[in-house]
């Protein structure tokens, strides 16, 4: 009882702990796209809104690059793309997961100059020009990292949980890129959102739907271009409901369509196609042999881009692009269009692919919302409007935001500590996907296994759903789940096999138990990021239990959180039947249900997910490197503090004011030394700042501190000594005015009147310890008005503070001791023990260039007053 109470509060207060641990964490969202980042903190408290970085602006590229031994992130790393071309890496989304021999890494090599190697998963490492290789996943955690440090910097606070923008069409291996990367990053997944689904959010935020509305977000990136089909309706809030108290809003993703081969880089892969073709028609050489080169041209086709998109032509301009050529073209946005005409009819083509995986036509949409960089290109711009009819179109929400703005408003909900509008998102599964086991016939004796495919969550299915196989086992057996059929060019279509164990014992321990024909039960999840797994597998029975217990038992099990049951025992197909109706109460009144636990042992026999260790040792790299920068920032900060001070000293020295504190308080000599010291630090630093280490630089500094220490002190005590002196002599006062009131009363009691408060010896104490701090005072404060400004003081003002304070100590204690128990009539002995008391309130002098004459004035504290002092 005792022990279980005690742990009771103990669970109470780690509850509470953990609590006020939530309450105070912010969280992150993040759209990474091929090209930009975009970020945004939710933290409580502070405005919502995008996260600049460092030179204040809303988005950063998604670059990431060395400058020799500088990392260096964004625009910075995307500018030594041109000097350093096998050292900046950008459009890394299109990387994620990619196999070395898949199609998606042939493009990025058509686009890119970086250095591609295979690593021993088969996925894509980038090897630096001094050899260092570095996988996709560690340069993707090192923007996120380089993010997360910006948000820290922004919100003074450690900053842990993120969501991320993933596309829809992104699959569980991309998934698991992403979710890697942002572990490796020191973050924690709170949820991966689909950019377009993000966007709902963001668009539901400041609307209502009093009728139900359907929307197509059309999202035109830089990798991708992608429409996702989204329902939009008002749920009143039921105050008896435990997860739907407010009104609400519920997102719900009916169909996605998407291109994985169109987008912004394409198309600037495109416009630098027609430059490449130019020069080397021009100057008759192969510009594809120039790394620098070909950075170069990859920049200006951006650019170039950007004017068409506003321009009819603009100018291509790349000084000594190479072979000290500087080429300058025209190209016009009509030659442009001829050669991405093969898209034209791309561009919509997946907002009809969605609106067909949705079962819904044109006419029940309200608006084509556009969003994405890219959908401010005219010629895809003219191709929706054409495809959807301009008066679908709409541009209400910020192309560039508002993927990261709903990314964070659902990261918000989700952690439930924000009041934020109840936005409450469902999202759909965008491929096939099915399980495969091999039957277990038993009835033809030698029998090749036959393999029996289930298609358990078809695309289309919701997020967070649940389904449960029920199969008839007596051994152990893989169970594996895989794409129907590939989901993208080059991506495998087997995602895991479960090993579910221990079925022949626990089947053998049921039937024991006195069930009938015991099965086994794996339940399989499709999460809300978008992860299919297997949850959990049990073997289950039903024993019958004519006991009394047993009925009780039967009556009082409301049956289950199962979504759908499968029957899946022979057959080649499994149809999932509806919740099977033996799981109603009628059925199980006399039957007992047992479960026991299977072992379920996941591999992942195609694209692996990064191993724990793995995971671990880039975290391990990473932090080498951020290491690595911290010391170099702390180096920076001490050379820099060492030449600022000895800009400083050298302006003291140089100030030929002799009224200035700094020439009052030292002397000549003193000078001379700073001066000689100084000369010789500014060499030093000349000669060894750049190669000094932080300690040095430190200890330099510190040696001209210790010269020009003594002097400042000087300053600051001379400043202080007034005030000092004054709390002195304020104490000497009060305790004054206390020992003539408890003498008074000590003479009263001897007379016949009330008992004293006091004893004699305490107050004899009281006396002498006055008397020794007023000695104390006038002696020393008599020697350090002899003592000059540029001479060290004879007494500390530290000191002064320190000695007034253990009288008033002394003093509080007979103040704060309790009067004995008889009664006294206050009133009269403490307005006579008032009536003569002495003290001082005159201020002693302000100001610094006065203290010492202060100091000389006639010493204070012994000096009385008369001031009369009425108690109350
Ligand atoms: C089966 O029963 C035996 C004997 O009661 C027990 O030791 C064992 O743990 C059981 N196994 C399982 C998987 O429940
Ligand atoms: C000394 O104390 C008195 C009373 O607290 C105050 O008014 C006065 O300004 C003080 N003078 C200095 C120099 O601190």
């Amino acid at each position: 009882m005792m022990i279980s109470l005690y742990r009771l509060c103990f669970l109470v207060t780690l509850l509470l702990s953990t609590l006020s641990e939530n309450v105070l964490a912010s969280v992150l969202a993040i759209d990474y796209g091929a090209d930009w980042i975009k970020a945004s903190l939710m933290k409580p408290g502070v405005p919502f809104d995008v996260l600049l970085n460092k030179d204040s602006k809303r988005k950063i590229q998604s670059t990431v690059g060395w400058k020799r031994n500088d990392r260096l992130f964004g625009s910075d790393a995307a500018a030594v793309a041109g000097r350093f071309p096998q050292d900046s890496f950008s459009s890394l989304k299109f990387l994620q997961a990619a196999q070395y021999n898949s199609p998606a890494v042939s493009f990025y090599k058509s686009i890119s100059t970086a250095d591609l190697v295979e690593t021993d998963r088969g996925t894509v490492a980038l090897r630096r020009s001094d050899g260092t290789e570095w996988s996709v996943e560690e340069l993707l955690a090192m923007q996120l990292s380089y993010v997360k440090q910006l948000a820290e910097d922004f919100s003074g606070e450690k900053v842990y949980d993120v969501v991320v923008t993933v596309p829809p069409y992104y699959t569980m291996f991309e998934r698991d890129a992403i979710a890697d990367a942002i572990e490796i990053a020191g973050l924690r997944t709170l949820a991966l959102v689909n950019d377009g689904t993000a966007v709902a959010v963001n668009y539901a935020m400041t609307r209502t739907f009093p009728q139900p509305e359907y929307h197509v977000i059309y999202d035109a990136g830089a990798s991708s271009i992608r429409a996702t089909v989204v329902g939009f309706s008002n749920v009143a809030g039921d105050p008896k409901s435990k997860s739907l108290t407010k009104d609400s809003i519920q997102i719900m993703v009916e169909g996605v369509g998407f291109d994985r081969a169109v987008g912004g880089t394409e198309l600037d892969r495109r416009l630098r196609e027609i430059m490449i073709n130019d020069f080397n028609r021009r100057y008759k050489k192969d510009i594809r042999q120039d790394k620098r080169g070909m950075a170069k041209l990859w920049k200006e086709a951006g650019r170039v881009k950007t004017i068409l998109s506003a321009n009819s032509d603009a100018t291509a301009s790349v000084e000594s692009l190479a072979w000290d050529i500087d080429y300058r073209s025209k190209i016009t946005r009509a030659d442009f269009e001829i050669a991405c005409k093969d898209l034209k009819g791309e561009f919509a083509r997946p907002i009809f692919d969605a609106l067909a995986s949705a079962g819904m036509t044109l006419d029940s949409i309200s608006s084509v919302i556009l969003t994405g960089g890219a959908s401010r290109t005219p010629m895809i711009q003219a191709a929706v409007k054409a495809a959807v009819g301009e008066s679908k179109i709409a541009l209400n929400v910020n192309a560039d935001e508002a993927a990261v703005l709903g990314a964070a408003l659902h990261g918000a909900s989700l952690s439930k500590q924000f009041k934020t509008k109840d936005i409450r998102v469902t999202d759909i599964n965008p491929y096939d996907i099915q399980t495969s086991y091999t039957a277990d016939n038993k009835k033809v004796p030698n029998a090749k296994p036959r393999t029996i495919n289930t298609l358990i969550f078809p695309a289309g299915t919701k997020t967070g759903t649940k389904k449960t196989l029920t199969l008839k086992r007596t051994d152990d057996f893989p169970l594996k789940l895989a794409y129907k059929s590939s989901p993208a060019p080059g991506l495998p279509s087997e995602l895991l096999v479960a090993k579910i164990g221990g079925v022949a014992e626990a089947i053998k321990n049921l039937t024991e138990l006195g069930a009938t024909d015991p099965v086994v039960k794996a339940t399989l999840r499709y999460s809300d990021s978008g992860f299919a797994s297997v949850a959990d597998a049990v073997a289950y029975g039903e024993i019958k239990d004519d006991s009394l217990t047993g009925k009780l038992k039967g009556l009082f099990s409301g049956k289950s959180d199962e979504v759908v049951e499968g029957e899946a025992a022979e057959g080649d197909q499994a149809p999932f039947a509806a919740p099977s109706p033996s799981a109603s109460a009628a059925a199980t009144e006399q039957k007992r249900e047992d479960t026991i636990p299977l072992d379920v042992q996941v591999d992942f026999p195609s694209l692996q997910p990064l191993s724990v260790a793995a995971k671990r040792q880039s975290r391990a790299r990473l932090s080498t490197i951020d290491n690595e920068e911290a010391g170099k920032r702390r180096r920076e900060e001490a050379r820099n503090s060492l030449e600022a001070y000895i800009y400083k000293l050298r302006d003291l020295l140089d100030d030929d004011n002799q009224e200035n504190p700094f020439n009052k308080c030292s002397r000549e000599a003193e000078r001379k030394r700073i001066a000689e010291s100084l000369k010789e630090t500014s060499a030093w630093v000349s000669d060894h700042g750049d190669d000094a280490d932080t300690n040095q630089l430190l200890a330099k500094r510190s040696v001209l501190e210790q010269l020009e220490r003594p002097i400042f002190h000087r300053y600051e005590e001379i400043k202080e000594f007034p005030h000092a002196l004054n709390m002195s002599q304020l104490m000497n006062w009060q305790t004054r005015i206390f020992m003539k009131e408890a003498k008074d009363g000590l003479i009263a009691a001897e007379e016949g009147g009330p008992p004293s408060k006091w004893t004699a010896s305490e107050i004899e104490g009281l006396q002498k310890a006055l008397s020794d701090h007023e000695q104390w005072l006038d002696e020393w404060v008599e020697k350090q008005k002899k003592v000059q400004m540029d001479e060290d003081p004879v007494i500390l003002t530290s000191e002064m503070r320190a000695r007034a304070k253990t009288l008033d100590n002394a003093l509080q204690k007979l103040r704060n001791k309790k009067a004995p128990k008889v009664p006294k009539k206050t009133t009269s002995t403490s307005s006579s023990a008032s009536a003569d008391a002495t003290g001082t309130e005159q201020a002693e002098s302000t100001g610094t260039e006065s203290s010492r004459s202060s100091a000389s004035t006639p010493s204070s504290s012994s000096r009385s007053t008369h001031e009369k002092h009425e108690e109350l």
